[in-house]
């Protein structure tokens, strides 16, 4: 079997990608790179390297030593950090798409790229987004994943290169921890409530965001890589929905289980980053064209989230 290249491999979709991946087509199969030393959760599992997102020479030569015929990458600066430094975000978010798109139309390499519910602004409409819509982001990061899709959709249509993208909503995981998101909170809260029973938000009580477990994430990512590309219509990022929560609803769950936790809130900059997204999304146009459907919703995410991190902060 042809291989296969995780860019951005020790990431907080990277680490359990590359596992599930290497599950279903073989460790061996599977290549494994980042910036960054291996990650933990990788070590033992497979081939690891360390790649430069950015570095087409270095990506080139790897590409053609072990014969890649498909790369997923996840290298980015997300949201919050983005903000922070926006020439950077730009740099490692478009300057890696931009080298493994070229690389990818040279050497014929079916591609996958995230997108991010981060491509919305405050003009879009907020309640079930609909796949097509008013699209202007205002964040850096949110501008780097607008431009990313549209240039996947121009290599798509000018090159005919195999390109395939969703725009994930803010992802939990009991086994890797975001960094530098907005919708970090969702996953800083489960922490705080096993270690502390007591968790102080940074967004404000109401704020509803668009969320997804990350089993869910997995599954969407693989099923849309091995659907026929004729049921793929675009290269843009679909819309992909599971589970909308505020941060008043998260906790309230989460007290079923754990009834002593406190939440206090302290809005800080990324309220305003969340106020610019949706709150729910529409992702009727994935499920009809290659059969996305969520199996996790907040009672069964939380439940399976607590049982798990209880055990590994033990
Ligand atoms: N989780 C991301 C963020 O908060 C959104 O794609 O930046």
């Amino acid at each position: 079997m042809d291989k296969i290249l995780i860019i951005g491999a020790c990431g907080q979709i990277g680490g359990e990608l590359t596992l599930a991946l290497r599950k279903k087509y073989g460790n061996d199969i599977v290549i494994a790179s980042d910036i960054r030393e291996e990650a933990e959760i990788l070590k033992g599992t497979g081939p690891y390297v360390v790649l430069d997102a950015n570095d087409a020479t270095a990506t080139r030569a790897l590409v053609k030593k072990e014969n890649i015929k498909t790369i997923y990458l996840l290298a980015a600066l997300l949201s919050a950090t983005g903000e922070k430094n926006p020439k950077l975000c730009w740099d490692l978010n478009m300057g890696s798409l931009r080298q493994v798109l070229d690389l990818g139309v040279e050497e014929k390499i079916k591609i996958f790229w995230p997108s991010s519910i981060a491509v919305f602004g405050k003009t879009t409409p907020r309640d079930n987004t609909p796949q097509k819509t008013i699209i202007e982001p205002t964040t850096m990061y949110g501008i780097t994943k607008y431009a990313g899709e549209m240039l996947c959709e121009y290599y798509n249509k000018k090159f005919g290169l195999d390109v395939r993208s969703v725009r994930y909503p803010g992802l939990i995981s009991w086994k890797s921890e975001p960094g530098g998101g907005t919708t970090d909170y969702a996953v800083e809260i489960f922490y705080e409530a096993i270690k502390k029973g007591e968790y102080n938000c940074f967004l404000s009580e109401n704020t509803y965001l668009p969320m997804m477990y990350m089993d869910d994430a997995i599954r969407a990512t693989i099923d849309i890589m091995e659907a026929p590309r004729e049921n793929i219509k675009t290269s843009m990022g679909y819309n992909l929905s599971a589970i909308s929560f505020s941060p008043k609803e998260i906790a309230e769950e989460i007290k079923k289980h754990i009834l002593s936790l406190t939440i206090s809130y302290a809005p800080d900059h990324r309220q305003a980053i969340a106020d610019s997204w949706p709150a729910s999304i529409d992702d009727s146009t994935a499920r009809l064209d290659w059969g996305w459907k969520p199996e996790f919703d907040l009672s069964k995410m939380t439940e399976v989230m607590l049982v798990n991190l209880k055990e590994k902060l033990k």
